[in-house]
C-alpha cells in the first residue's frame, strides 16, 4: 500500500436542507440547521483513510472551535494531522444548502484554508515526501497549489488535482498534473470548450492532454464517468442509487480512485471502487457524515 499526501481545505460545513434552494433575492424556510465537517481536502483526506488509506494531511485550521472539531474528526479516522497547523484567523467555513434533489449550492469562507503558501508547502516537505500520491484541490491559493505540484513532481510522485472549485488554470500548473479529475462544468471552465456531448469531452479533455495532463477522469454524476487519455478511452455507469444529498461526492470519488492506485488497481477496477464509494455517499447527508468505510463497499449490492 503506497502513503497518500491530500493538500487541501478544511471546512466547517454549516448545512440546511431546503425544498428548493432560493433564487437570488429570495429569502426560503429550510429544516433544521447541522454543523458537519467539510471542505473539499479533508473530505477527501477521510474518504482515502477510512477505505484504508494511509494519509498526510498538509492544511490550515483556526484556533478555534471548529478547527479543534475538524482537527478532531481526522484524527478519529485515523488521519496523519501533523502537517495541519493552527493560524489566528477564522477556520474556513462553508454555507450549503441541499434541496430535494439531492442537489447543493455551496459558498465558501476560505479563512485559514488561504494561508497554506509555498513556505508551508516547504516546511510539510515531509508530508509530501513521505508519499507516493499527492492529491490537490483548489480551495487554497492557486499560487501554492501550483508550487505543491512542481514540488510534488521534482520529488518523483503521482500528482492527482480535483479542479474544484473550478477556475481557469496556468499551463505551468495543468502541466504538473497526472490525473485530473473534473465534473463535466470544471471540464468546460478549465479548457473553454461548451460541454453537451461526449464527443465535446473527449474534446475538452484532448486540450488538457495537449496541456500536459496524462489522464482524466471525468465524473458525469448519475450517468456515470468517462476515462480519457491520449490513446484511449473508457466509460463506466454509475451504480443506481436513490441520492439524497450529493454534497462530497465528487470528493469521495477522487479519494477512493487516489486508494485504489495505492493498492496497484488499474483504471477500470479503480473506477468502479470510485463509482461504488459516490454511490455510498449520496445515499447519506453532510460532507463528512456521508463517506463509507471500506466494509460499506464491500458490503455494497449494485
Ligand atoms: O465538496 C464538498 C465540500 O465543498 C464541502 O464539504 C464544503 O466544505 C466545500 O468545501
Amino acid at each position: 500500500m503506497k502513503n497518500i499526501c491530500v493538500i487541501g481545505s478544511l471546512n466547517m460545513d454549516l448545512v440546511v436542507k431546503v425544498n428548493d434552494r432560493p433564487k437570488g433575492g429570495q429569502t426560503v424556510i429550510g429544516g433544521d440547521f447541522k454543523e458537519v465537517p467539510g471542505g473539499k481536502g479533508a473530505n477527501q483526506a477521510v474518504a482515502m483513510a477510512r477505505l484504508g488509506g494511509k494519509v498526510n494531511m498538509i492544511g490550515k485550521v483556526g484556533r478555534d472551535g471548529f478547527g479543534d472539531t475538524l482537527l478532531n474528526a481526522l484524527k478519529n479516522d485515523n488521519v496523519n494531522t501533523e502537517y495541519i497547523n493552527k493560524e489566528d484567523i477564522a477556520t474556513g467555513v462553508a454555507m450549503i444548502t441541499v434541496d430535494k434533489n439531492a442537489e447543493n449550492s455551496i459558498v465558501v469562507a476560505p479563512g485559514a484554508n488561504f494561508k497554506v503558501d509555498t513556505d508551508y508547502i516547504d516546511k510539510s516537505i515531509n508530508g509530501i515526501k513521505d508519499s507516493d500520491i499527492v492529491v490537490l484541490q483548489l480551495e487554497t491559493p492557486i499560487d501554492t497549489i501550483n508550487y505543491a505540484l512542481k514540488k510534488s513532481k521534482e520529488l518523483g510522485k503521482y500528482t492527482i488535482l480535483n479542479p474544484a472549485p473550478a477556475v481557469k488554470l496556468d499551463d505551468e500548473i495543468i502541466a504538473n498534473v497526472d490525473l485530473l479529475t473534473p465534473n463535466e462544468t470544471e471540464l468546460e471552465i478549465l479548457s473553454g470548450v461548451e460541454i453537451k456531448t461526449e464527443d465535446d469531452i473527449k474534446k475538452a479533455s484532448q486540450i488538457m492532454i495537449d496541456k500536459g495532463v496524462k489522464e482524466l477522469i471525468v465524473t458525469l454524476g448519475s450517468k456515470g464517468s468517462l476515462y480519457i487519455n491520449k490513446e484511449s478511452s473508457m466509460f463506466k455507469k454509475a451504480y443506481k442509487v436513490n441520492a439524497i444529498d450529493t454534497t462530497a461526492a465528487g470528493d469521495s470519488y477522487t479519494g477512493a480512485l487516489a486508494v485504489a492506485f495505492a493498492n496497484g488497481k488499474n483504471i477500470e477496477e479503480a473506477m468502479d471502487f470510485a463509482s461504488k464509494v459516490g454511490a455510498l455517499s449520496v445515499q447519506k447527508e453532510g460532507a463528512q457524515s456521508s463517506l463509507p468505510t471500506l466494509l460499506d463497499v464491500q458490503n455494497f449490492r449494485g
